[in-house]
C-alpha cells in the first residue's frame, strides 16, 4: 500500500508540472479540464468560488516534492484572486475555500506578512457574512436568508484569524453558525440537507430546498461530504465533542452508501438510472474521513480509513486519467445532478485537489498547510 501511496502521488507530480505550463501559456485560473486544454471558471470570473483549489494544489505539490515550479504558479494565481478581494461584491461564503488554501498557505509556508493580511481580510468578509439571527449567508442576489451545508468547510477561516488575533468574535460567529447548521441541516439518520432558507430577521427554519442534488430531502454526495469534513474541522476548531458526533454520524451515513466499485453517485437517493456519479465527493469525503480517523483514534478510525482507502483506489482504477490528454486527473466529476453549466462527468480540479490532499493525509503528512 505504501508504494501504491508515493507511486500516485509521484504521478500526481508528473502530470500537474505539464499542466503548470499549460495554465500559465493559457492564464487561467484551472477549473475543469476538456479536449486536452483547462477552462476557467463558468461564472463570476476570478471570483468564482473554487479559485483557491489550484493554488492550494500547487502549494501541496510543492511542500511534497519541493519543485519550484509549483510555488511561482501559486503566487501567479494568488494576485488574481488578491484582486478580487477589491472588487468584493461577486464574493461570497466561499472565501475560506478561497483564501485559506491560498494566501493562508503561503503565508504558514513561508511567513509571508502580506499574504497573512490577506487571509485576515478574506476572514472579516466571511465574519460580515453572519446574520446575528444565527448564520452565514451563503449567496448574493436576493437570498438573504440562505445557508448552505458547503459553509461548515469555510469556517476554518474564522477558526484560523481567533487564532492569528486573539479576537474570540470570529470562533464565536463560527460556532453560532456550526450549531445552527446541526440543528437544522442534520437529519435524525446523519444526512445533511443542502440549503435550508431562514427568515434573516427571525432565524425560524422557512424552507429546505433541493439544491444540487437529486430533490429537495434527497442526500446529495458532495453535501453529505462537506458536511462530514466540516464538522470534524470545527470540532478540531473548538474541542467540542457534538461538532465530533455529527461529524461520525454523518461519516457513518455516508460510508453505508459507497457503491460497491467504491465509486460514490452524484446523490445518495437518486434513481438508478441515468448514471451520475460525483468523483469530488468520494475524494473530498475520503480526505475528510482520513482527518476524522485520526481525530477519533484507532478502533472507531479504522473503519473511515478503510472507507477512504476503498474509495481511492477506486478513484484512481477506475476514473484516473495519467495520460498526457487531460491537464487533470479524475474524470467523472459533477458539478450538480441537474446540469447547472459548471459540468457533468468530465475533470474539475477541486476533485483533483482533494484526491491529492486524502493521498497526503495517507501518507501521514501535514495536509492542512494554513494550519499554524
Ligand atoms: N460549494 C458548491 C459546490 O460544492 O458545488
Amino acid at each position: 500500500m505504501d508504494n501504491w501511496i508515493e507511486e500516485t502521488l509521484q504521478k500526481a507530480v508528473d502530470k500537474f508540472r505539464r499542466s503548470v505550463v499549460l495554465a500559465r501559456k493559457q492564464e487561467v485560473i484551472p477549473y475543469k479540464s476538456e479536449g486536452g486544454r483547462w477552462v476557467g471558471a463558468p461564472f463570476d470570473g476570478n471570483s468564482w468560488w473554487t479559485g483557491g483549489f489550484w493554488p492550494g494544489l500547487m502549494w501541496q505539490l510543492y511542500h511534497f516534492s519541493g519543485e519550484e515550479a509549483f510555488r511561482e504558479e501559486a503566487l501567479r494565481v494568488e494576485r488574481l484572486l488578491v484582486a478580487e478581494l477589491l472588487r468584493f461584491e461577486w464574493l461570497n461564503h466561499d472565501v475560506g475555500f478561497m483564501y485559506l488554501l491560498s494566501c493562508g498557505a503561503h503565508h504558514r509556508l513561508t511567513g509571508d506578512e502580506e499574504a497573512r493580511r490577506h487571509t485576515l481580510h478574506a476572514a472579516n468578509l466571511l465574519a460580515g457574512r453572519f446574520n446575528p439571527a444565527g448564520f452565514i449567508r451563503a449567496w448574493n442576489g436576493d437570498r438573504p436568508g440562505w445557508a448552505i451545508i458547503d459553509c461548515m468547510m469555510n469556517l476554518s477561516l474564522l477558526y484560523w484569524a481567533s487564532a492569528q488575533t486573539g479576537d474570540p468574535r470570529f470562533e464565536a460567529i463560527a460556532r453560532q453558525h456550526a450549531d445552527t447548521a446541526m440543528r437544522e441541516f442534520v437529519r435524525e439518520d446523519g444526512s445533511c440537507h443542502h440549503i435550508v432558507i431562514f427568515d434573516p430577521r427571525t432565524g425560524k427554519a422557512l424552507e429546505k430546498p433541493g439544491g444540487q442534488g437529486y430533490c429537495a430531502g434527497s442526500s446529495w454526495t458532495r453535501g453529505q461530504a462537506w458536511g462530514l469534513y466540516g464538522f470534524a474541522l470545527s470540532y478540531e476548531g473548538t474541542g467540542d465533542e457534538r461538532y465530533l458526533d455529527t461529524a461520525c454520524r454523518i461519516a457513518d451515513y455516508f460510508k453505508a452508501h459507497i457503491r460497491a466499485d467504491g465509486l460514490v453517485d452524484c446523490d445518495f437517493c437518486q434513481p438508478q438510472e441515468p448514471q451520475r456519479i460525483d468523483n469530488i465527493a468520494s475524494a473530498c469525503a475520503a480526505s475528510g474521513m482520513l482527518k476524522l480517523a485520526r481525530l477519533v483514534g484507532d478502533g472507531r478510525g479504522d473503519a473511515y480509513r478503510e472507507a477512504a482507502l476503498r474509495m481511492l483506489r477506486a478513484l484512481d482504477a477506475l476514473c484516473a486519467d495519467w495520460t498526457n490528454q487531460s491537464p487533470g486527473i479524475l474524470q467523472k466529476c459533477t458539478a450538480a445532478y441537474h446540469d447547472d453549466g459548471a459540468g457533468r462527468h468530465v475533470n474539475i480540479l477541486y476533485g483533483d485537489y482533494f484526491f491529492v490532499e486524502a493521498l497526503l493525509r495517507l501518507r501521514g503528512a501535514d495536509a492542512q498547510l494554513w494550519q499554524a
